[in-house]
């Protein structure tokens, strides 16, 4: 049987996280790819990491380079390079430069790994998916970003502190852009099948859903930097669902023409992610006031493309 194969660009904190987890879960064989000026380091890594496998006994070959021909035959390519943010610094500040980065990456990669499905993590999210579907021309269902899976990993585990259960019984649904103005819907949260509202009081499950809403920056303001264990588990979350052809139901941002009657864009929903990529988008019913918080997180989205492609 055929190992698959998951390039992971930017050998960052997000990047290096991402092939840690990629290893531990023993997914395929990696490659990592920064710059020429991070080559050393980036293989340097690499080595480091391949060095835990008699530990931790995974087997798969693990290289860093500066060279996208090493991401030939890739099933899988996680792109996590740009710039990350600083205090005070929204995601949105970083459109100017990250959008150049993910635009050169992306053509390198379309080149190397044209049948790759492309699962997109630099920020500004929403933005970057789109720029990374324009420049690779890659069909749709093969372009997604990664951002619900972490979203909703935060809200999970705020929810499991308040309510002093294990993470795993709560499932929950979140929708929207990977911005302040994310949709968590409490609707859809439940604790093994029992609605949350069972279990934490309206307005502990509001404090909740604000604090998951900017989870990113709570984390900027203490480490000067942003998160990246959990954005590189759930973008590892993805690349096992389409790895194994799970076909697993998880939150990303997903290219919505009449669905959600988004027109074209990527945004946050909930999708069945399989070895095609995006295999469907799924449609919940949202009541007057869920999509009027939607269709401002969309608004959003919508924005920050226009100023993207400015600089595209
Ligand atoms: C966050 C960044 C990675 O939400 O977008 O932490």
């Amino acid at each position: 049987m055929r190992r698959a194969k998951i390039t992971v660009v930017g050998g960052g904190n997000v990047g290096s996280s991402c092939a840690v987890w990629l290893a531990e879960k023993e997914l395929g064989d990696i490659v990592v790819i920064d710059i020429p000026e991070m080559e050393d380091k980036t293989k340097g890594k690499m080595l480091d990491l391949a060095q835990c496998a008699a530990i931790d006994r995974f087997d798969c070959s693990i290289i860093g380079t500066s060279s996208y021909d090493a991401a030939a035959g890739s099933d899988v390519v996680i792109i996590t390079a740009g710039l990350p943010r600083k205090p005070g610094m929204s995601r949105d500040d970083l459109v100017q430069t990250n959008v150049k980065i993910v635009r050169s990456v992306s053509e390198k990669i379309a080149k190397a790994a044209p049948d790759a499905v492309l699962i997109v993590v630099s920020n500004p999210l929403d933005a970057m998916v789109y720029t990374a579907w324009k420049t690779t021309g890659f069909p749709t269902h093969r372009v997604v970003g990664q951002a619900g899976c972490l979203d909703i990993a935060r809200y999970r585990a705020f929810i499991a502190m308040e309510a002093g259960c294990s993470v795993e019984d709560i499932t929950a649904l979140l929708m929207g852009g990977h911005g302040d103005d994310m949709v968590p819907l409490p609707r859809y949260t439940s604790i093994a099948g029992i609605p949350v509202t069972q279990f934490i009081r309206p307005d502990r499950l509001s404090a909740i859903i604000e604090r998951t809403k900017v989870g990113g920056g709570e984390i900027v303001k203490l480490m000067g930097t942003s998160a990246y264990y959990a954005p590189a588990a759930g973008s590892v979350q993805m690349a096992e669902a389409i790895v194994k052809d799970k076909k697993r139901i998880l939150p990303c941002a997903a290219f919505c023409d009449k669905e959600y009657g988004v027109g074209g864009y990527f945004v946050g929903v909930p999708c069945v992610l399989g070895s095609k990529g995006v295999e469907k988008v799924i449609e919940v019913e949202l009541d007057a006031n869920e999509r009027k918080m939607l269709d401002s997180s969309v608004s959003h989205v919508k924005e920050l493309v226009a100023l993207a492609q400015k600089f595209m």
